[in-house]
């Protein structure tokens, strides 16, 4: 397999490139510039922004976000999975790993992607239990049309079609995870 190559196969699925390290890269800045500066005057080391990364999607899009986040925070991982295939089970299974007290706090979830809205609906419900101070969603992708609607989504790298897509921590049955740059199923 060629990482850097416009087609790849994975299992018994080829996908094309779809989104390009160019674009990734001002992806993450953009989303960083505000997030720094929506919180800037709200943070402080005392009470600093806790960003939560969804596992395992989100950890190449976290990795490179907080490494522009200029504000005091924190980074935390749960884990969660609602996807079998190229399909969503529809089932989210419990949340893994939600040790942190966020109660009060101001709350950022970061996960690489926004399909059908589920997983994150269901993810915000069991935050809110906690109380936190404030809680904001922030998604690499996002497909809008097929996203459950009031689903508030404060940060969105690209709102993209309904295609499923590989690379930059996504994956299709557990590869693919490593490509640097995102790819689409091509249609058989
Ligand atoms: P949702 O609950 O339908 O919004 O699905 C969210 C989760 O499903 C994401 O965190 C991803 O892990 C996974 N997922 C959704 N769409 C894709 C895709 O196109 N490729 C790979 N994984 C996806
Ligand atoms: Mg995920």
């Amino acid at each position: 397999m060629n990482f850097s190559s416009s087609v790849v196969k994975v299992h018994d699925l080829v996908f094309e490139k779809y989104i390009t390290q160019y674009e990734i890269d001002s992806i993450v800045n953009e989303t960083a510039i505000k997030i720094n500066s929506d919180y800037t005057n709200i943070v402080s080391s005392e009470n600093p922004l806790i960003i939560i990364g969804i596992l395992n999607g989100s950890f190449m899009f976290l990795s490179d976000l907080v490494k522009k986040i200029n504000i005091p925070s924190e980074v935390h991982f749960i884990k969660v999975s609602s996807y079998s295939g190229t399909k969503t089970t529809g089932n989210v299974v419990d949340v893994i790993g939600l040790t942190q007290d966020i109660s009060d706090k101001n709350v950022i979830i970061v996960e690489d992607i926004i399909d059908t809205g589920l997983t994150m609906s269901k993810l915000l419900e069991t935050f809110r239990l906690q109380n936190p101070k404030s809680i904001e969603v922030c998604a690499c992708l996002y497909k809008e049309t097929k996203c459950i609607p009031n689903l508030d989504i404060k940060y969105i790298g690209k709102s993209i079609e309904d295609k499923f897509v590989i690379g930059y921590g996504l994956d299709y049955n557990s590869q693919g995870r490593n490509f640097g740059e995102i790819y689409s199923l091509l249609p058989m």
